[in-house]
């Protein structure tokens, strides 16, 4: 065999995989047909929060006179914006080729597909390769959907992998659903001056999320002149011959959007196009490759993790199931405790949860205690002029353990990590409550939380 353990698909769950595996005394290749760091580092995660850090440093800085700051003629530059959005990329995608370097990962390029036993082919536009393994770890990620609705194709109606790319202001955007990359590029454009409508199909935004934070950010997002249609269903888009978009939705009754572009996010599936070659195909399920719980394939010595395998598509948790896999190939106990798995949206303020929230707990016949802390009497909240937030505690009402946690407030995407170490070693509110969080900070409200 050439290698102990080949990799195919070099985002989060494959690279965090490969680097264990090396760590573990594997001879690891990474396999990787575009560039390194999957969509995560290069159309997803990365470049939005480079964006969204740009555009809120320009709504801060246009009301910065409320702290005493006066600035005149704040402007934004698209080019700009986008060129340190790819300087950022560029020297993370750096740290993770050195990583690979340092660690005698061997990083491979072409397109893997999976044609045998322990075999795989790596074909570039010069040569076909084929590699030999003990092992094959799948963690080829996801790609966006593209529903079929009337008029996807046209020009101007894009995925968030091309409207990332935008080099010129956009004037009004028309966004299909209003899932998690719906909300964070509505939060973006906004802030950048756009005009832009939310139409999502359910009756609220974030459908997978707790219905009071979805409700408090649709509150949040109008207030901002953004306008919001839940349970509402695109099913035409129109090229208007003036110039411009019309997209025809349904909600009480039928409707119109009218937008320079419209951005289609609408979910994502899972990328195994040309993985497998004929007659060599693991089992599946609605797209999705089936694993059991030591992430096994039906294929002998085949993996799977992350996007590829459906569930929750999430960076953290491809890359957490990335090293536990490798773990479990090396004979190791697993590292990273899949049983709580935060959520973040980086609107502003941004959101975070984790856990079961009150509605979860009922349902799941637990006796729960909720509680919730405004921030509107946090310190640090009140200093950086910051919109009304809240975070939420909910315990089970017997033992005090802690059972989740929901927050919309400064810093939440940080703050969550708290609830999350909470759960994973069964705190109490009582053990979060003994805990002294310094004076003045957003993790204050914690304290306030937990002491009831
Ligand atoms: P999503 O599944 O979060 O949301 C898609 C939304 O589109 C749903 O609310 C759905 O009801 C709605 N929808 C479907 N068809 C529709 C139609 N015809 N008209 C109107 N609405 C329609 O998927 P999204 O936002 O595309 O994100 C894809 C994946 O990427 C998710 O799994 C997400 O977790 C992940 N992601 C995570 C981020 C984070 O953690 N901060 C950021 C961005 C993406």
């Amino acid at each position: 065999m050439d290698y102990d353990l080949i990799v195919i698909g070099a985002g989060p769950g494959g690279y965090e995989a490969a680097f264990e595996a090396a760590d573990l005394g594997m001879k690891t290749a990474l396999v990787e047909k575009e560039e390194t760091g999957g969509t995560c580092l290069n159309r997803g995660c990365i470049p939005t929060k480079a964006l969204l850090h740009a555009a809120e440093l320009y709504r801060s800085m246009k009301e910065a006179e409320a702290a005493g700051v006066c600035a005149k003629e704040i402007l934004y530059d698209p080019r700009k914006m986008q060129q340190r959005k790819r300087e950022v990329v560029l020297q993370l995608r750096k740290g993770i080729e050195d990583t690979a370097k340092r660690k005698k990962v061997e990083l491979i390029r072409g397109t893997g597909t999976v044609c045998g036993e322990g075999r795989v082919s790596v074909r570039t536009a010069a040569e076909e390769r084929l590699l030999t393994a003990d092992r094959i770890l799948i963690a080829t990620g996801s790609r966006p959907i593209r529903p079929p609705i009337e008029g996807i194709s046209l020009p101007g109606v894009v995925t968030s992998d091309e409207l990332l790319e935008y080099e010129e202001p956009v004037g009004s955007l028309v966004i299909i659903g209003g899932g998690v990359i719906g909300v964070e590029f509505a939060a973006l454009y906004q802030a950048l001056g756009t005009q832009v409508t939310v139409i999502e199909a359910m009756p609220q935004l974030l459908p997978n999320l707790d219905r009071e934070l979805a409700q408090s950010l649709k509150m949040l997002m109008k207030k901002r002149g953004i306008a919001v249609c839940t349970g509402a269903r695109v099913e035409a888009i129109r090229q208007r011959e003036s110039g411009g978009l019309v997209c025809e939705y349904t909600a009480d009754k039928p409707d119109t959007a009218e937008a320079d572009a419209v951005l289609v996010c609408v979910g994502r599936r899972p990328y195994t196009e040309g993985l497998f070659a004929e007659g060599f195909r693991p089992d599946m399920d609605r797209g999705c490759i089936r694993v059991n719980e030591r992430y096994e394939t039906s294929l002998p010595g085949v993996y799977a993790i992350g996007d590829v395998t459906g569930g929750i598509m999430l960076a953290h948790a491809a890359a957490a199931e990335g090293r536990n896999a490798a773990r479990i190939m090396a004979g190791r106990a697993e590292a990273a405790d899949m049983r709580w798995i935060p959520s973040c949206i980086y609107t502003e303020p941004e959101i975070a949860c984790v856990g079961m929230t009150a509605d979860e707990a009922k349902a799941a016949g637990i006796d729960a205690d909720s509680r919730k802390v405004p921030m509107g009497a946090n310190g640090r909240t009140v200093i950086a002029g910051g919109e009304r937030g809240y975070i939420r505690v909910v315990s089970e009402r017997e033992t005090g353990r802690i059972l989740g946690a929901q927050m919309m407030c400064a810093r939440a995407t940080d703050l969550i990590s708290e609830f999350t170490q909470a759960l994973s070693a069964g705190l109490t509110v009582g053990d979060l409550a003994r805990v002294i969080r310094p004076h003045p900070t957003f993790s204050e409200a914690i304290s306030d939380a937990v002491r009831g």
